[in-house]
């Protein structure tokens, strides 16, 4: 039996923010405590992915979208910097990885930047995320810089940034 299409709707109400909440908290958990461990962990889903944190980067431009499959799977976080989309973020569940969710969630975010007028997408990744790097350069992502991000606390992120012409 084949499974219907996901769906992929905006993250517009108070509840939708939670459910983004919820799956962040559930994804980071489990794929990040591995390479940055559970402190800086905790620190980071409460300073980015709070639902006060959610609300505050929408009211700033922000856009989050759901991706679900019966039931949410993944989101997407996409902004527009000038000539350049920039994904915030792109998580999948790890039950629901390399079953093609993510490659829907990158056209998603490649039909925004059309309807944008934009013709470069732009992301970061953690230079210890080797999953995550090998799918974008599947997805045609390169031009690998290494960028530091003070994020406060004593911490840092130690990210690749990643660009795709479209
Ligand atoms: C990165 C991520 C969003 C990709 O989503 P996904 O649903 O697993 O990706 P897909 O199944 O659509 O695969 C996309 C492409 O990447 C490739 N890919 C996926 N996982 C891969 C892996 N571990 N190693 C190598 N290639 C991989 C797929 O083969 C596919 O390429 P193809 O279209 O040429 O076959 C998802 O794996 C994820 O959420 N990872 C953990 C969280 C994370 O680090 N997110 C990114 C933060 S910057």
């Amino acid at each position: 039996m084949e499974l219907n299409s996901p769906e992929i709707s905006s993250v517009l109400t108070t509840e939708d923010i939670n459910t983004v909440a919820s799956l962040a908290r559930e994804i980071w958990t489990k794929h990040y405590t591995p390479i940055i461990g559970s402190e800086q962990v905790a620190y980071m889903l409460d300073k980015f992915q709070s639902p006060s944190a959610i609300t505050k980067q929408i009211a700033d431009g922000y856009y989050y979208f759901v991706i679900a499959q019966d039931e949410p799977i993944g989101y997407l976080s996409i902004k527009e910097e000038g000539d350049t989309l920039f994904i915030s973020k792109i998580y999948v569940s790890a039950d629901s990885r390399g079953k093609g969710y993510g490659n829907r969630l990158m056209r998603f975010a490649i039909k925004q930047a059309n309807q944008f007028g934009l013709k470069i997408l732009r992301l970061t990744v953690n230079k210890y995320n080797t999953k995550s790097i090998a799918a974008y350069e599947k997805m045609g992502f390169s031009n690998t810089i290494e960028v530091v991000f003070d994020i406060g606390n004593g911490y840092i992120m130690d990210d690749y940034e990643m660009m795709k012409t479209i």
